[in-house]
């Protein structure tokens, strides 16, 4: 019987070339507002893996890069990306003070990536980072600090580490924990961090016996959410007694009257029969009150349609939002669509790319990219930008919606001379 793994068929399966082109085709008009870079990575194991063993979560890291200017596209660039000693950084890639990382979870540590996406080398914010970092990092609202909590399998604790504007870490504590949970994400509001002890769990057996994703769906594991004061010790932390769940992802958490609001996307369980990638059971977007005073956690469904890689307006991160954007995964419903909530009315818009096209990530640029929000402009006005795969020609394009009516012809289509396989996150980075 041949073994086959859903995370390397199809569009899961890595490419093989690095690819630099110049000057692509495009249909429609490129806003020439967008100047900078368009950035993703996800796993492209670089040597055939063993398909019964294989985690999509540890394949080699690949960066993809679309470069826009003056309403071209001047350059699409795939690059293969590792750390030092051959660690796998596959799972995010941001800019932070105007430098290129590739970020991981659970032991290593960034990687610093050049303008054109070839590999500096493995960079600890020069030497401030201690321990492991995320791939998941919060900008606290008014201040220019990204905010992580990271996990190593070896540590009896999780971390809070707050990174300065310069690419420099400025706090690294210590909140213990039992039992090694993997924390994939976080929130962070004005004066708190949103802490998730959930029951995926490192599991010495698993790891014993050979396992490379040695992290499994453990209901022995009390599930909870903390807030730590963003500036406190950890003696602080208030744990909430939270539903029995998995989250990989939050979309926003901000204070309101009394409570702390986290939207999320709920997996009712992973890892416990899946053992190569997430995939057991629909995730829905969740909203969960922390009552500051009542100490209780309270839940709230805010769709019924599974998706996944919440987005939003990340000028807002950490205070109220309005809108989120996913990706649709439900393989009868909309598979591989763009969805917009709106939270306010409770209604969702779609915007479905066609047959055999499926969207990765999709990431909201706002026209006015100040970097701060004056709350002058509206929320949903900018672009929403993704990969998209397309089956019929088995190359990728990059559509840029208009965020405002998603539902509406794109704005312009980029297509790239290369496939672009299913990964993890993005940014768009900004040349200012
Ligand atoms: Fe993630």
């Amino acid at each position: 019987m041949t073994i086959t793994n859903t995370f390397l068929d199809a569009n899961f399966g890595p490419v093989h070339e690095e690819v630099t082109a110049h000057d692509l085709t495009v249909t429609g008009a490129i806003p020439p507002e967008l100047e900078g870079r368009l950035l993703r990575i996800g796993p492209n194991p670089t040597t055939p893996p063993d398909p019964a063993t294989y985690h999509w979560f540890l394949g080699d890291g690949m960066v993809h890069g679309l470069r826009l200017r003056d309403g071209r596209a001047e350059w699409y660039r795939n690059r293969r990306v590792q750390g030092d000693d051959g660690e796998v950084v596959n799972t995010h890639v941001v800019g932070i003070d105007g430098r290129t990382f590739a970020l991981v979870e659970a032991g290593s540590q960034p990687v610093e990536l050049s303008d054109d996406l070839d590999v500096v080398g493995t960079c600890a914010f020069d030497g401030s980072l201690d321990g492991a970092f995320s791939a998941h990092a919060h900008r606290r609202p008014g201040t220019g600090e990204l905010h992580a909590v990271t996990y190593n399998w070896a540590w009896d604790h999780i971390r809070h580490v707050v990174v300065g504007p310069d690419a420099r870490v400025r706090r690294e504590v210590q909140v213990p924990v039992t039992g090694g949970p993997m924390v994939h994400d976080c929130a962070v509001t004005e004066h708190h961090v949103v802490l998730f002890d959930l029951p995926v769990t490192f599991d010495l057996e698993a790891a014993a016996s050979g396992a490379a994703f040695p992290y499994r769906w453990n209901p022995d594991h009390p599930p909870r959410v903390g807030l730590l004061p963003v500036d406190g010790p950890p003696e602080d932390v208030r744990w909430f007694e939270a539903p029995t769940c998995y989250v990989f992802h939050t979309l926003n958490a901000y204070e309101a009257d009394g409570t702390v609001v986290v939207d999320l996307v709920r997996h009712p369980r992973t890892f416990a029969t899946a053992l190569n990638g997430p995939n057991e059971g629909d995730p829905l977007l969740e909203r969960w009150t922390l009552d500051l005073t009542a100490g209780t956690l309270t839940t709230q469904g805010l769709g019924d349609r599974p998706v996944e890689f919440p987005r939003m307006d990340e000028r807002r991160t950490g205070t109220p939002h309005r809108y989120g954007y996913a990706v649709a995964i439900d393989r009868g419903f909309d598979y591989g669509a763009a969805v917009k909530h709106d939270l306010a009315t409770g209604t969702t818009a779609v915007h479905d790319y066609g047959p055999g096209r499926v969207t990765q990530e999709l990431v909201f640029v706002p026209r006015a990219d100040t970097g701060a929000d004056t709350g002058a402009d509206a929320e949903d006005d900018g672009w929403l930008m993704s990969y998209v795969h397309d089956a019929t020609t088995d190359r990728a394009d990059v559509v840029i919606l208009d965020a405002r009516d998603i539902t509406a012809d794109p704005v312009a289509t980029v297509h790239l001379p290369a496939r672009v396989p299913f990964g993890f996150h993005g940014s768009w980075v900004p040349d200012r």
